[in-house]
């Protein structure tokens, strides 16, 4: 899915990227680990396209990248893959579900589709009440879930994420890590995490250690054998909490009635218009939705 080659990248004299060889499959959750300064960032933004390698070859999903102009770049990106950075990077003066828009409309959708997919993806993210909130509204762990519904809203093959829970407390750290694998176990994406989280880095199926602009391990997890704790394939991704006020950040996943969120005052939900499958229904799985 993600191939690189010799890459190498300086900036001025500092050179960042020594020759990084790195081959990633289709599905799988790779964590790049190391010491700050050690070319993380700069790696992942050059899986990304963000960046330019001085030297290498930057192969995706059979597409060289390397090879394309800026404009075909952009839309390359915008098609196939998903960012999620540390500090979300919200627009501030866009509501959540226009943040999460954006990229469909840049990608030419149109707004009655975006829209759907976006509330789609806000509802399964347990984020429907909060869908009309701005950035400065919301908790950090409901801007990274609303970053990581942006991520997806194009349906990208690849998602990197650049110490994505590096701003969160531990639950909601907890919560967003299991959102990963959930989506990966579900529609089979690929994830590229960099993060400092040791707890994150082991459940993922590879490490990769940079020190020094190079890889200086790259270990696979061994499979675990069938595992309990593992959410069952049919199970809601996010439940509902039995009301939005007592709603915990990041929602809760012990409740076995989920209910719909309704607003304390109990007034009717905001007509956000058709949303053709329930979140909260059990039957739902998330094939259905992303599909
Ligand atoms: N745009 C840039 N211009 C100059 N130096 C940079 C730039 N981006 C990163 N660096 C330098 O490259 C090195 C690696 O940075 P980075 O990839 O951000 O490391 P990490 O994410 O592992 O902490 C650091 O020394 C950093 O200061
Ligand atoms: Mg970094």
């Amino acid at each position: 899915m993600i191939e690189l080659k010799n890459i190498r990248k300086s900036f001025g004299s500092l050179q960042v990227l020594k020759g990084i060889d790195l081959s990633i499959e289709r599905g799988e959750v790779v964590s790049i680990v190391g010491p700050s300064g050690a070319g993380k960032t700069t790696l992942l933004q050059i899986m990304g396209t963000l960046d330019a390698a001085d030297e290498g070859s930057v192969v995706i999903d059979g597409t060289d990248v390397t090879r394309l102009s800026t404009k075909q770049l952009a839309r390359f990106r915008n098609q196939n893959i998903g960012f999620v950075f540390q500090f979300h990077q919200l627009l501030p003066e866009f509501t959540a579900l226009e943040n999460v828009m954006i990229p469909a409309l840049i990608g030419g959708s149109s707004h009655n589709d975006a829209r759907q997919r976006a509330e789609e993806l806000l509802a399964f993210m347990g984020l429907t009440d909060r869908a009309t909130h701005k950035p400065a509204e919301l908790s950090g762990g409901e801007k990274q879930r609303v970053a990581v519904a942006r991520a997806l809203v194009n349906k990208p093959a690849v998602v990197l994420a650049d110490e994505p829970s590096g701003s969160l407390d531990s639950a909601n750290k907890t919560e967003l890590h299991r959102l990963f694998f959930d989506l990966r176990d579900r529609l089979g994406q690929t994830f590229v995490i960099v993060t400092h989280d040791e707890s994150l880095a082991a459940q993922t199926d590879r490490t990769i250690h940079l020190r020094d602009g190079q890889v200086i391990d790259d270990e696979t997890t061994p499979a675990e054998p069938a595992d309990a704790s593992k959410p069952a394939p049919a199970k809601p991704l996010m439940e509902a909490p039995a009301s939005a006020e007592d709603a915990p950040i990041g929602g809760t996943h012990n409740d076995p009635t989920p209910t719909a969120p309704t607003p304390a005052d109990g007034t009717p939900l905001p007509d956000v218009g058709p949303i053709r499958r329930n979140p909260l229904d059990p039957t739902t799985t998330p094939e259905t939705f992303l599909a």
